[in-house]
């Protein structure tokens, strides 16, 4: 029976040479799978003369039971190396100390944005909201800036391919969208992207507005000055803000102002800033927005939220709002 116990050797040295549970199953087929050779053995059995087979068959099955035996015992061995390696490697390291939850804030834009919602509530506005994806009657037609307009050309305005589509210049256009769902008392403003062909220290191809407007019977150029007046001071927490109305010209509105806020500069001398357009609603956007221009009347005014921002934080750089450097941002948490 030396063949028997090569076969049982032959099959352990093959179990322990196995690194995993697929391998070892292929070692398996070799000696107890179908052709494997005990079983080539057994089939041998027929053979024999018929007083040797008893004593044969008997040590065959014997060897099967120590082969599978050693197979069991190589398997279990195999899966417990595979666990202990897996609780190594995920093995949680109570002793280190804990990963501190970094706090997010508000970016700065957004923080000016809701300062400037709360003041106007405060006066009154609500908060209204329009498309970023406009179209050319909202944008520009309806606001009476025709198609020779400046603001429409190529340089200034970022089209949609193939349609009458434009990302908002302005948010102007919320003005007329507002006034064909309600009719007066309007009492609105419309913070908002707004996008131009433009890129340097002070514009962004994308950049905010305020929106405002009023109207109502009897409201005039001098409910602007108060309310915009009011809004400054209470924006920039002084008491000694000066605004001052420069005559502009928007197509939308006449008369039509720029409104300039006074500052005092370093060297001791008063500055002007422009912070913003503004005006008495021309009667032919108020029927565009489906409104009586002989009943009522009505201011607007559109400001740079991100110049607010700026003035309000002391940011030099318009860019630093938008190229989200978190050394920049975490001084506004
Ligand atoms: N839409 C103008 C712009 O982006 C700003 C503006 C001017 C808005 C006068 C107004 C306004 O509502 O009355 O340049």
């Amino acid at each position: 029976m030396q063949a028997i116990d090569k076969i049982i050797s032959d099959a352990q040295a093959a179990f322990e040479a196995a690194p995993t549970v697929a391998e070892l199953e292929q070692a398996k087929a070799r000696f107890l799978g179908k052709s494997g050779a005990l079983t080539e053995l057994l089939k041998g059995l027929g053979k024999l003369p018929p007083e040797e087979k008893p004593k044969a068959g008997a040590a065959i099955n014997e060897a099967k039971v120590r082969v599978e035996g050693l197979l069991q015992a190589r398997r279990d061995a195999i899966l417990a190396a595979e666990l202990e390696e897996r609780l190594a490697a995920e093995a949680v390291d109570v002793t280190l100390p804990g990963r501190a939850q970094s706090r997010g804030g508000l970016h700065p834009i957004s923080r000016a944005q809701e300062r400037i919602e709360r003041l106007f509530a405060s006066m009154g506005f609500s908060v209204a909201d329009g498309p970023e994806i406009e179209n050319d009657f909202y944008n520009f037609t309806a606001l009476r800036m025709f198609p020779d307009h400046p603001s429409r050309s190529m340089q200034d305005t970022f089209y949609v391919a193939d349609s009458d589509k434009v990302l908002r210049t302005h948010t102007s256009p919320v003005q007329i969208r507002y006034m064909q769902s309600h009719q007066p008392p309007i009492r609105i403003i419309c913070p908002g992207r707004v996008y131009r062909v433009d890129h340097d220290a002070t514009h962004s191809p994308m950049f905010h507005q305020i929106e405002g407007l009023w109207i109502d019977e009897g409201v005039s150029l001098a409910d602007l000055k108060g309310t915009v007046a009011q809004f400054l001071r209470a924006f920039f927490e002084r008491d000694d803000i000066e605004i001052r109305f420069r005559p502009s010209y928007f197509p939308f509105v006449e008369p039509g102002v720029e409104i300039d806020m006074a500052w005092s500069r370093k060297d001791g001398e008063v500055g002007y800033l422009e912070i913003g357009g503004a005006g008495v609603v021309h009667p032919d956007v108020l029927r565009n927005g489906n409104i009586d221009p002989a009943k009522y009347s009505g201011f607007a005014f559109g400001m740079g939220l991100d110049r607010l921002a700026m003035l309000k934080y002391g940011v030099n750089d318009l860019r630093l709002f938008f190229d989200n450097d978190l050394k920049f941002l975490r001084q506004f948490r």
